[in-house]
């Protein structure tokens, strides 16, 4: 990560440091509210959680509050970091730290930019979908270039939890279910956002987290208890770890929760026999929000000083937010209880990654970067947005009536229809709702015959009187339906992951209407839509997609853009199927139609939608399967071809079961995927190559094995409908 002369200066740096300066790096601090509107911080909290103000009017209001920035513990040199997104004050904090401390150790600034920062990108869930690894690492270089414009170094992303319960609210922030595409696509995250060299100006260092299994909480509840195997956590939920670590992320941030009993924030075995010696981290770990305090919560820590001593000895370096170290790690330190060695470990390990982003060299920020964004969105970024949004919707069913022409008369309906706010997702960042294009303002830019009419809010009543009134002299519906932001990200687990309020009202209204309907979904998280699918003759999942939602989503209603896009996640046909997942063990009694095998009496056996699923506006075929085998590899042909009446993109893909193993194994694991573009009746041969080396598991023990035996190579265009061949495979 550094040169030697820089390992050595921070040695140097190191033995002239005192104790309360070693623990004041390893404190990281937001500024304290205290005050300066009329209502307390926690009402102003509930207000902008249940609606009463938007995000811009809470915004507008934060700006004015009053806060305490602890000029003074910086200038002792007690601060190591700050959770900031201000570049004016980051810059007059930074020179209390560099110019009036006895050392001079700038600070790091820390937000989260998840998916862009100024040029709002589709929500991750969405952009996964496109299964493009070259979009997955420019949103993330753009969102770089403009954090950092405003004083931020440090980004707490990419979110690389494996996510396999549609009832958390964070699989929206997630890259879906599926270890090895959130592999790509954390990889590709560590690289758009720190490039080959952090400390260029307009890098910014990465965090991996949650660290670890977040996404397999309990119920799908947030922040709520994780067990499983280790041969689940190392084969299902560390895999995007170990990638982004091997591509040289610079942070991992510890999860909230538990696994198996020990909170993440606390754990040994994870944040050091794992994270730093198997996988050899070189950076440092950050807790989340709070977490550290929350271990007494947990019922692992007596009070905040033994919290303080388990977390810095387990691994623990940096804590965000909760003053423990601030407020007990010193005396720790004089009593005995945690030797010089940790401590310096922790700091070493900060100051590696201050010097890797060029701090100490620049720890500053020229404020006039900002302005260039402050006025307004670049339009090579607006560009990006667009093509990445357009790729991330999947078309999930379609009786003809998609694509739209343009002299039909359209009825738009659904307040999401006209919503810029709730484009943004959860995680927007400096992303504003006014900026936007809805899906109305999309489909007018597009030159459509539109009238539109609310009808329906996502938690209003149904006005079935203007629906009739918009719809009647319209050709066809286009009813815009799902969840606002509100609904997913943190703390927004939903126990009912149908369309919320009377929006399937509206979608029985217009039904009724008898003209054709187009369901098109905005949302955080896969829905039970199994209503949806028996009534509703067209649905386009459109997510959540940023600035650009509007014009992707009219290029998509008029066929200008083919939908391209996969699932990542599964979805579910009903809450109670959750979680639901592809790549699940086979069971001694695999669900059927048998009462005695494994299924509900009231729910289907198969999920809606099976992870790697997406229509096209044309129809692909597989044919002619064939493999070959070499010493090192299997290469697997398939031969795709346009069968239907458009040019279309695909994406092609490979999966792998190992039959027999000394532990049970997937039905099915993505193991390769090529994208093919194809004109009407044009086919052409994909070839996917598989290195036998990827072909293993990890055991109870975590030795990786490769064990001979049967293996069933499957091709498709998603999960579920592949070709398939069975092969005896030797590895020795
Ligand atoms: C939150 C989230 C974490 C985020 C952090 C800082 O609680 O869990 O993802 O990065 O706090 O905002």
């Amino acid at each position: 990560m550094i040169s030697k002369e820089q390992e050595q200066s921070i040695r140097e740096l190191l033995e002239k440091m005192t104790v309360e300066e070693k623990v004041g790096q390893m404190h990281q601090l937001a500024p304290s509210i205290v005050g300066g509107f009329d209502v307390s911080f926690e009402e102003l909290i509930e207000m902008v959680t249940d609606g009463r103000i938007s995000n811009e009017e809470f915004g507008k209001i934060m700006s004015t509050a009053e806060r305490d920035f602890h000029e003074e513990d910086i200038r002792a040199g007690r601060v190591g970091s700050y959770l900031l997104n201000d570049p004016k004050k980051a810059n007059e904090l930074q020179r209390i730290a560099v110019e009036e401390s006895r050392l001079g150790i700038p600070l790091l600034y820390g937000f989260d930019v998840i998916h862009g920062f100024r040029t709002t990108f589709p929500i991750p869930l969405a952009e996964t979908c496109t299964w493009n690894e070259k979009l997955f690492e420019a949103s993330a270089e753009i969102a770089a270039r403009e954090a950092s414009a405003y004083g931020i170094k440090w980004t707490f992303a990419p979110m690389v939890d494996i996510a396999r319960d549609a009832r958390w609210g964070r699989i929206s922030e997630s890259a879906g279910e599926d270890p090895y595409l959130g592999s790509l696509f954390a990889r590709a995250k560590v690289r758009g956002f720190q490039g080959k060299n952090p400390a260029d100006r307009e890098r910014i260092g990465a965090t991996l987290k949650h660290f670890v299994a977040y996404g397999a909480v309990e119920g799908g509840q947030d922040y709520n208890t994780v067990s499983m195997s280790k041969s689940m956590l190392h084969n299902g939920f560390l895999p995007p770890v170990k990638a982004a670590v091997e591509e040289g992320a610079m942070t991992v941030m510890a999860a909230f929760n538990d696994y198996n009993g020990v909170p993440c924030t606390v754990n040994p075995y994870l944040l050091r026999t794992v994270l730093k010696e198997s996988y050899g981290f070189q950076g440092f770990v950050v807790s989340d929000a709070n977490a550290i305090r929350e271990c007494v919560s947990h019922g692992i820590a007596e009070d905040l000083a033994d919290a303080s001593r388990q977390a810095v000895k387990a691994g623990m370096d940096m804590d965000m937010g909760s003053n423990v170290y601030h407020d007990h790690l010193v005396s720790q330190m004089e009593q005995g209880e945690v030797s010089m060695e940790v401590l310096d470990e922790a700091v070493r390990r900060i100051l590696t990654v201050k010097m890797a982003l060029g701090l100490f060299e620049h720890p500053y920020v020229e404020e006039e970067r900002m302005e260039q964004y402050d006025s307004g969105l670049k339009e090579e970024h607006l560009e990006a947005a667009r093509d990445t949004a357009k790729r991330s919707i999947v078309l999930l069913k379609n009786e003809g009536v998609l694509p739209l022409k343009k002299e039909q008369k359209i009825a738009l309906v659904g307040a999401l229809a006209d919503d810029g706010e709730n484009c943004l997702g959860a995680w927007f960042a400096n992303g504003r709702g006014s900026e936007c294009v809805t899906v109305k303002a999309g489909l007018e830019r597009a030159g459509a015959k539109v009238s539109y009419g609310e009808c329906c809010g996502v938690e209003s009543e149904l006005d079935r009187e203007a629906l009739e009134s918009v719809c009647k002299e319209a050709d066809v519906v286009v009813a815009v339906v799902g969840e606002p932001n509100a609904m997913s990200g943190e703390a927004s687990s939903r126990a009912d992951i149908t369309l919320p309020g009377h929006q399937r009202e509206l979608l029985e209204a217009a039904l009724e209407t008898g003209k054709p309907v187009v369901a098109v979904l905005m949302n955080g998280r896969p829905l039970a839509l199994f209503w949806e699918q028996e009534h509703v003759p067209a649905i386009l999942e459109s997510w959540q997609l940023g600035v650009a939602h509007g014009d992707a989503v009219a290029a998509v209603l008029f066929g200008e853009y083919n939908p391209s896009g996969k699932l990542c996640a599964t979805f579910p046909a009903m809450t109670g199927q959750c979680p639901r997942y592809y790549n699940h063990p086979n069971t001694g009694r695999p669900g059927g139609r048998s009462k005695f095998t494994s299924r509900y009496l009231d729910a289907p056996v198969e999920p809606l939608y099976p992870f790697g699923y997406g229509l096209s506006y044309t129809e692909f075929s597989y044919e002619n399967m064939r493999i070959k085998e070499d010493a090192r590899c299997f290469s697997v042909t398939v031969q795709v071809k346009n069968t239907g009446a458009c040019p279309g993109e695909e994406t092609a893909q490979l999966y792998l079961r190992d039959v027999t193993a000394s532990i049970v194994r997937p039905v099915k694991e993505l193991k390769a995927f090529e994208k093919v573009l194809l004109a009407p009746g044009e086919a052409k041969d994909v070839t996917f190559v598989i290195d036998k080396k990827e072909m293993g598991f990890y055991n109870e023990d975590m030795n990786y094995c490769l064990e001979d035996g049967k293996f069933i190579f499957y091709a498709g265009g998603n999960s579920r409908d592949c070709l398939e061949q069975e092969r005896m495979v030797a590895f020795s």
